[in-house]
């Protein structure tokens, strides 16, 4: 439903959108990562025909942005960044005029809105002018705008900035449900919320794409990836590390901390091994008293420093 071909933004000598290629279908909830300065509001703006591309284009349900710019603008509901919202209007005249400006018009409208008042927790304020209201409450007038109109795709430019952790959460679940039958990009800094919420992540840094898969397929990119965390009670240190590190296929051991007589060791695989099995096995024989034993996943925030740092 989104096909990006080729985009490039300059703003004067800076490139800060570099070439961005990506598809996303309909049912995928698309979480864009990357550092403060990434691209990612640049990208976000294109797609939604705020700002026009450099170069390259893309399509969004088919309409080009350069060639059919309303009608893609129709398909869009778009919540941008740091919610700018008419700061003089009260809550349900902002919706009330949204609505209208979306082609719904008397009872429908009025339905709508209140619908999507009720949904995004905004009943109680509705008589309150967006200005006099909360950053919080601010950020769900815009979010109310954006799926108003009920379309297809959704961009939503970190739509839980500056939410509270009920908030979020509902937010998030909302996001969820949505995304079964929408498509949906969202950008984030919280990498908890690519668990709760994408389908797949993108991860762009200075303006070009460096990594690209579901949160698992990212996080087997971790050095933790398939490592073994395990605590050990009443086993010497210098008898525990030596031994594991010697078993098939461990790349190496080590000790993280020493806790009352229990020795919490991680054991760390070579590249693309797995050692869950062995390790299991060879400590039960060992009789050892083992208090803990975990196969670690990979960590999201590690992938993210290494593909962006690195
Ligand atoms: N209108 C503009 N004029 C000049 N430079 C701009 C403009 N808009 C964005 N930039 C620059 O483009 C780069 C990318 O900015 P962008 O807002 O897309 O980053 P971002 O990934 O959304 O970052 P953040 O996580 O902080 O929101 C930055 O270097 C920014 O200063
Ligand atoms: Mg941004």
């Amino acid at each position: 439903m989104i096909a990006v071909q080729h985009l490039v933004k300059k703003f004067g000598l800076r490139t800060a959108v570099n070439d961005i290629s990506f598809e996303v279908a309909k049912g995928e909830v698309l979480g864009f990562l990357g550092p403060n300065g990434a691209g990612k509001s640049t990208t976000m703006r294109m797609i939604t025909c705020f700002i026009p591309p450099t170069a390259g284009t893309a399509t969004v349900c088919g309409h080009d942005i350069l060639r059919d710019s309303v009608a893609v603008r129709r398909a869009i509901g778009y919540l941008p960044e740091n919610a700018p919202v008419y700061t003089d209007m009260t809550v349900a005249g902002y919706l009330h005029f949204i609505a209208e400006m979306r082609g719904l018009r008397g009872t429908a409208a009025r339905t709508r809105v209140g619908q999507i008042m009720e949904s995004c927790n905004l009943a109680g304020v509705g008589a309150q002018s967006v200005g006099t209201l909360s950053k919080g409450y601010k950020q769900r007038v815009c979010f109310a705008q954006a799926i108003l109109h009920d379309p297809p795709v959704l961009v939503l430019d970190e739509p839980t900035d500056g939410l509270d952790p009920n908030q979020k959460h509902e937010v998030r679940q909302l996001i969820k449900r949505m995304g079964k039958d929408k498509c949906i990009v969202l950008s984030t800094h919280i990498l908890e919320e690519v668990d709760a919420v994408c389908t797949r992540a993108i991860i762009i840094a200075k303006g070009t794409i460096v990594a690209n898969g579901t949160p698992a397929e990212l996080r087997a990119q971790s050095e933790l990836h398939d490592a073994v965390t395990l605590t050990l009670r009443g086993v010497a240190e210098d008898t525990a590390v030596p031994f594991l590190s010697a078993l098939a296929n461990v790349y190496h051991a080590k000790v993280l901390e020493r806790i009352n007589g229990s020795l919490l060791i991680r054991v760390f695989p070579k590249e693309g091994k797995q050692i869950a099995h062995t390790i299991s096995s060879a400590v039960r024989d060992k009789r050892w008293d083992v208090e803990e034993f975990r196969v670690e996943q990979g960590r999201l925030d590690e992938v993210f420093r290494k593909v962006t740092l690195g």
